[in-house]
């Protein structure tokens, strides 16, 4: 169900805020990619806020559109730890799957703030992904704190905060008898994931990240993830490395250069639909 294509995903966070403005964006999307102008050699994943993935989910497979538009998919913004239960205000992941959404944004720094999920909350998330077969978005990335300290201190906390999540993959697997059965167990799990590299002092604010500063971490992770997880595990499991942070069509052509992109994350551009299709055009 997925492929090595650049993938760009429109979070829409807590916008737009009624129904008829929703569809409107999406339809906008949708007939986009639908036309000539865009050859969707990218796939697009839409994260709506929960309460709108049902009628978009909809909207999607009732459309008669040619087949270009099998490369749009929804994604959760976020999902509970627990299965099901009292947890007030909060979306299961059977709640996800029931719907058909194959994808969930992890970790986002707005839900680290806010609602103060940690690392090891999101590594139980991801986990919970990974076996019910949803493709987490794991987001991380340095705050403006360890940025003003430098290299070492943001490499630190990136692979810090990799660890965790992949200590908890590791486990699972050894805690499977023998290498057969992690490879059959594995092959029941969502087939890859994403790691969203997100600096949380560049989201929403327009920063000018430096291609070069971001390629450097982007290829720190993708060290960190083969050492630590894929070269110690006999699976099939893929991985993509995003960038997030004030994408934008001023910046995407270059950001779209970067080495080992997997492709990139879109808050604010992605509810501006002029915006948004000058950076699906450098995909
Ligand atoms: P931004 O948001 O593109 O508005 O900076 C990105 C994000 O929060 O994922």
């Amino acid at each position: 169900m997925y492929n090595d294509r650049p993938t760009i995903i429109a979070n829409w966070k807590m916008n737009p805020t009624n129904y008829a403005d929703v569809i409107d964006l999406f339809n906008l999307y949708c007939q986009e990619f639908n036309s000539n102008r865009i050859d969707p050699k990218f796939n697009l994943i839409v994260a709506p806020p929960t309460m709108y993935l049902f009628p978009l989910f909809k909207f999607l497979t009732s459309q008669n559109l040619n087949q270009k538009l099998n490369s749009i998919f929804l994604s959760g913004q976020n999902f509970c730890c627990e299965p099901k239960g009292a947890f007030t205000g909060d979306t299961s992941i059977e709640m996800l799957q029931d719907l058909g959404i194959k994808f969930s944004i992890l970790g986002h720094s707005e839900c680290r703030k806010y609602y103060k999920e940690t690392d090891e909350i999101i590594a139980i998330k991801m986990l919970l992904a990974l076996q019910s077969n949803i493709i987490p978005i794991v987001c991380i990335g340095e705050t403006q704190e360890q940025f003003v300290q430098g290299d070492k201190v943001i490499k630190a906390f990136l692979k810090q905060q990799l660890l965790v999540v992949i200590k908890k993959i590791e486990n699972l697997l050894n805690n499977i008898p023998s290498a057969a059965n992690a490879k059959n167990k594995i092959n029941k799990f969502a087939k890859c994931f994403f790691i969203a590299y997100e600096p949380v002092w560049a989201i929403g604010n327009g920063a000018n990240v430096d291609v070069n500063y971001i390629q450097q971490n982007i290829d720190y992770i993708q060290h960190v993830i083969s050492s630590y997880l894929i070269n110690k595990i006999d699976s099939d499991l893929k991985y993509y490395i995003l960038y997030g942070g004030s994408v934008n069509h001023n910046n995407a052509k270059e950001l779209f250069k970067i080495r080992n992109l997997g492709g990139v994350l879109v808050g604010g551009a992605s509810l501006k639909f002029e915006q948004f299709k000058e950076i699906c055009a450098n995909a």
